[in-house]
């Protein structure tokens, strides 16, 4: 097998985000693009020859085309095997799970998440470590580092695999090996979970939406909810992997999925809605007309948690990120816990999770996983949710009921400013940071702020320092939290986390956006949004 020397010219933007390198399509389709990213990789790993790569993605325009593109190189780059989702999906979750369970070196998977895919859209790239966890800082930066001065990488010219058959074959030194992408996974889940338990919920009645916006989840829930648990035909909507995820937002919140939001409001409405987000790390829960927040549904996992045995004796702790509103601590402190808050992205939480010190941990932006692998999962979470129902027989209105009565409702809201210009917006929260000491003491809309900060972070396991992670400001009851996104492809989105907390229970069923209105105001009083953005409304609420 020849091995080719192809030269290239280094890409200068090669930086990698909260979440792996994302951009549009046609910036990857640049001659080289993908193939430079990818060699800097290889470059930035060391003792990867002989071992096996894992390669998969959410299905996305581009997908298949980039994981040719990824073969050659590994089998140039003298990979030992290559394990290949079938028709090249792969969830992240399941990516995660293929890299430990087939003792992987670590994995490639072609996902820009929650943004939307098509030509005209994004696509991404993003590498695990052998403990199936998103790479460290350290090694993104040896990534982008290599990728400034590439100016050759390896390649085979062979014919394209096929990827829609399982099966093996070998090329040069190295075995090519398609696997169904579902069976692992769903294998995985059915240790965790009692099946049986949900089952028999479905036996009884019990009925479910779910909807896989087209992207990557629809094979695995189509498996696991309507051919495992017996769910019945119909409940997984939008199954298919699109290209163009059909032209919907693969990103399941209430701005995004409000038609399948809007389906849960109506009168016949089924007793759970779930959906999944563009490579199924993420969810959204849904009871009959009543929407479930991340950072109560993060808390309703903790309160059950030792409910279900994989867990039992075996929670050491939970962590939330920063911009999470801190519901959870309340569960902590009642079990004895430690809590942790950490900067936004999921390599934050692996350190934790690797060392033991935490079981469980989550995100505003609907995410959560625990120590089952080192990646958010949404189909764990949602199955998580029905054996709650199944062992306990409430509704999701009665479990978030039951948390707000032993622990006070925390209201939250995420505010995301979208395509936003990047100067004005970067001036924006350099004034804020000019005076954000001078704000402690000050009083908005009779809420007076007690402590601000920014936020800055050492990895308590690790040592990594992560500085400016964000502007942190402290009320007597509530918080404002704000961060630029590290996942937009081009300009910048601003993100504004509100939250305020009571214990008044003819208080628990006001809207969010009304209870925290003052906060809101205030924040636009404190960083002039309108006056630096021009823009008077967020672009999502959730
Ligand atoms: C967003 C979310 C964050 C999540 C990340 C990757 O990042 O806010 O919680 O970890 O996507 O899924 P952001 O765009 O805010 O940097
Ligand atoms: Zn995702």
């Amino acid at each position: 097998m020849d091995i080719q020397v192809i030269k290239t010219e280094p890409y200068f933007d090669q930086i990698c985000g909260t979440s792996g390198l994302r951009k549009k399509v046609s910036v990857f389709k640049q001659p080289n693009y993908l193939e430079n990213f990818v060699q800097s990789l290889f470059n930035s790993l060391d003792g990867f020859e002989g071992k096996t790569l894992i390669i998969g993605g959410d299905g996305r325009y581009f997908n298949n085309q980039a994981i040719q593109s990824i073969i050659k190189l590994a089998i140039a780059n003298q990979f030992g095997r290559l394990i290949i989702g079938q028709n090249g999906i792969l969830s992240t979750p399941a990516a995660s799970h293929l890299i430990t369970k087939r003792e992987a070196f670590g994995g490639i998977i072609l996902s820009a998440s929650h943004n939307p895919g098509g030509p005209n859209y994004d696509f991404g790239i993003k590498y695990d470590t052998a403990d199936g966890a998103p790479a460290p800082q350290s090694l993104t930066d040896k990534i982008t580092e290599h990728a400034k001065t590439i100016d050759h990488y390896w390649s085979v010219a062979i014919k394209d695999v096929k990827l829609s058959e399982i099966g093996e074959e070998t090329i040069g030194n190295t075995v090519i090996e398609i696997v169904d992408s579902v069976k692992d996974y769903a294998e995985y889940m059915q240790e965790i979970f009692d099946f049986d338990a949900i089952r028999n919920l479905f036996k009884s009645g019990f009925k479910m939406h779910y909807d896989a916006l087209n992207a990557v989840t629809g094979p695995y829930a189509s498996y696991i909810f309507e051919t495992l648990l017996g769910a019945e035909e119909g409940t997984v909507l939008n199954k298919t992997p699109l290209p163009d995820f059909g032209g919907l937002h693969p990103e399941p919140n209430l701005t995004y999925a409000k038609h399948f939001a809007d389906m849960m409001y109506q009168d016949d409405a089924p007793d759970f809605g779930a959906a999944s987000d563009g490579d199924g790390d993420r969810y959204m829960i849904l009871g009959k007309k009543f929407f479930v927040t991340p950072s109560d549904s993060l808390s309703i996992i903790a309160k059950y948690m030792e409910e279900i045995p994989f867990y039992k004796g075996r929670f050491y702790g939970i962590a939330r990120s920063m911009p999470t509103a801190p519901a959870v601590d309340s569960v902590a402190k009642s079990k004895s816990l430690p809590i942790y808050a950490t900067p936004t992205g999921w390599k934050f939480f692996s350190s934790l999770l690797n060392a033991k010190k935490i079981s469980l941990c989550g995100e505003e932006s609907f995410g959560t996983g625990s120590f089952h692998l080192c990646e958010k999962d949404g189909i764990w979470a949602i199955l998580f949710w029905l054996n709650i129902i199944a062992i306990t027989n409430k509704s999701v209105q009665e479990l978030t009921y039951d948390l707000w009565n032993e622990y006070g409702r925390t209201f939250t809201s995420t505010q995301s400013y979208e395509g936003l210009e990047i100067e004005p917006t970067n001036m924006m929260l350099d004034a804020l940071k000019d005076k954000l000491e001078s704000l402690e003491g000050q009083t908005f809309y009779n809420h007076k702020i007690v402590q601000t900060s920014i936020f800055n972070y050492t990895d308590p396991i690790t040592g990594d320092e992560a500085k400016n992670q964000g502007y942190i400001i402290d009320f007597e009851d509530g918080r404002i939290f704000c961060r630029l996104s590290g996942t937009g492809s081009s300009g910048a989105t601003l993100r504004m986390y509100y939250s305020c907390r009571t214990n008044r229970k003819e208080l628990f069923s006001l809207d969010p956006v009304v209870a925290l209105d003052d906060f809101i105001k205030a924040a636009n009083e404190i960083l002039q949004i309108k006056e630096f953005t021009g823009k008077d409304a967020p672009t999502v609420v959730t």
